[in-house]
């Protein structure tokens, strides 16, 4: 769609002339003689920037600004004066213009001032409309911390939420920040459980003894140090969940003790004798590939079919992309409020780096490298300078590199290859840009073999 952009001169000469140049630019221009034309204008069609003169008869271009500034904010003015005007211009800036020029008008400037407002605008309208979208996702979903909407985690969230509520053992797998702590949590939220207590043990954290009396408690005198009798992590759990995080991690005394309360829901303290039984639900997640770690000698098997009755395998990011837009509409927004900042979006290339990156560290690495932009970033968007410098570079090339010698048809496919990574995937996009209907880049997409991951 083409943008409008209004210009309002009482002088029919500059009103033609900047019209034909934003015409040249591919802009629909809209005309206006005086302020007041100017006005009825904005209000009836859609004006996606302003360029105004100052004196004019009728409403002058300082009363226009004004009105502008309180009714549209978002909509990009820019201030045209004639000699000697200059302090009224920087009186213009303050009300809210985005720039002014001096007669006779600097075109090539005004092409580039123009261009640079109204696709800071497109981004900003982007950066709304997903920021809506995470609130519809918010909305819908009955657990809301977890944000996605592509095909892998819809699916997840629904058996998430058809086990949340039953008793069954559950093993979380992923790669390291994928959020399989928020699964477990969304669990638990989810389950007839909620109310009670629920008990995280990060296995890994302690040494194989201290773990035992962590998980199961001891009695006073059990061991050197134990002067109180002390109740074990299952017995806090009692009526709710125990979340053992980075289950691959312990030892074999232990693993022998916790078969045990899976099979029959009782355990002794470590230097006890009665048994204790609890109605506790066993979460448990790992990073480890535990049938490895079976047929190493590490891990018990029996142990792992008792746990693993529902498997949940969270996806790593680079195999969801698709909820990358959302994922950084979030986290901006939440480090906004976090950090007192008003970030509206992401620049382009900002954007094309970070949907190009591979994200070894998941959604752990693109929060805190959000985080990071939010804090040093000193625009009004995040720019690609604003990221890590490996994030940075991770930006599709957006030239082709055509050779003689090479075919039409691989021609073709490189050019589709790097104009979808350049939409982000986003086919619809792509086949714009490339001037062909979706049907027919679908086709060329399944001729080429361009997977559509
Ligand atoms: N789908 C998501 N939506 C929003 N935030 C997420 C999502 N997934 C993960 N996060 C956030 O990313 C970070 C890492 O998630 P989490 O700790 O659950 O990962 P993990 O798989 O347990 O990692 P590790 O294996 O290193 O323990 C957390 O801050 C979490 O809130
Ligand atoms: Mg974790």
């Amino acid at each position: 769609m083409k943008r409008s952009i209004l210009i309002c001169d009482d002088e029919k000469n500059i009103r033609s002339g900047l019209a034909m140049a934003m015409e040249l630019e591919g802009y629909q221009a809209l005309t206006a003689e005086d302020g007041q034309i100017a006005w009825s204008l904005i209000n009836k069609e859609s004006v996606d920037l302003v360029i105004t003169d100052l004196r004019m008869p009728n409403l002058s271009g300082e009363e226009l600004l004004k009105r502008i500034s309180s009714a549209y904010p978002r909509m990009p003015v820019i201030i045209l004066t004639g000699h000697g005007t200059i302090e009224t211009a920087v009186e213009a800036m303050r009300g809210g213009a985005i720039d002014f020029f001096t007669k006779p008008v600097d075109l090539d400037r005004l092409s580039l001032v123009v261009r640079k407002a109204i696709s800071s605008s497109d981004l900003y309208a982007e950066h709304e409309k997903l920021k809506l979208e995470v609130e519809q996702l918010k909305a819908r979903n009955r657990y809301d911390r977890i944000i996605g909407k592509s095909q892998k985690m819809v699916a997840l969230m629904d058996t998430v939420s058809q086990v949340a509520p039953t008793k069954a053992s559950v093993l979380i797998t992923g790669e390291s920040g994928v959020g399989k702590e928020l699964v477990a949590d969304a669990i638990h939220e989810l389950s007839t459980r909620s109310k009670g207590p629920f008990v995280k043990v990060h296995c890994a954290a302690l040494t194989a003894s201290l773990l035992e009396s962590e998980l199961f408690g001891h009695e006073k005198g059990s061991f050197t140090g134990a002067v109180k009798e002390k109740r074990g992590r299952f017995e806090l759990a009692d009526g709710g969940t125990i979340f053992l995080d980075e289950i691959g991690e312990i030892d074999a005394t232990t693993q022998v003790k916790l078969l045990r309360v899976l099979q029959e829901r009782q355990f002794e303290r470590v230097g006890g004798e009665k048994s204790i039984s609890v109605d506790v639900r066993i979460v448990c997640a790992t990073n480890r590939d535990l049938p490895k770690e079976i047929e190493k000698g590490n891990f018990r098997e029996d142990l792992y079919y008792r746990l693993n009755v529902v498997h949940l395998d969270v996806p790593p990011l680079r195999e969801r992309k698709d909820d990358i837009p959302l994922l950084m509409t979030s986290f901006l927004t939440q480090f906004n409020e976090e950090n007192n900042r008003k970030l509206e979006g992401f620049s382009n290339q900002a954007k094309r780096a970070l949907l190009s990156y591979d994200w070894p560290g998941n959604i752990r690495e693109l929060r805190n490298c959000i985080e990071s932009a939010v804090v040093l970033s000193r625009s009004d968007v995040v720019e690609v300078e604003d990221l890590p410098i490996h994030i940075g570079k991770a930006q599709n090339p957006s030239t082709v590199a055509l050779e003689v010698g090479m075919t039409l048809a691989e021609a073709e496919k490189q050019l589709i290859i790097s104009t979808l990574a350049g939409c982000a995937g986003n086919k619809t996009k792509a086949a714009q840009v490339l001037g062909i209907g979706r049907k027919t880049l679908h086709r060329k997409l399944q001729e080429y073999h361009i997977d559509e991951a």
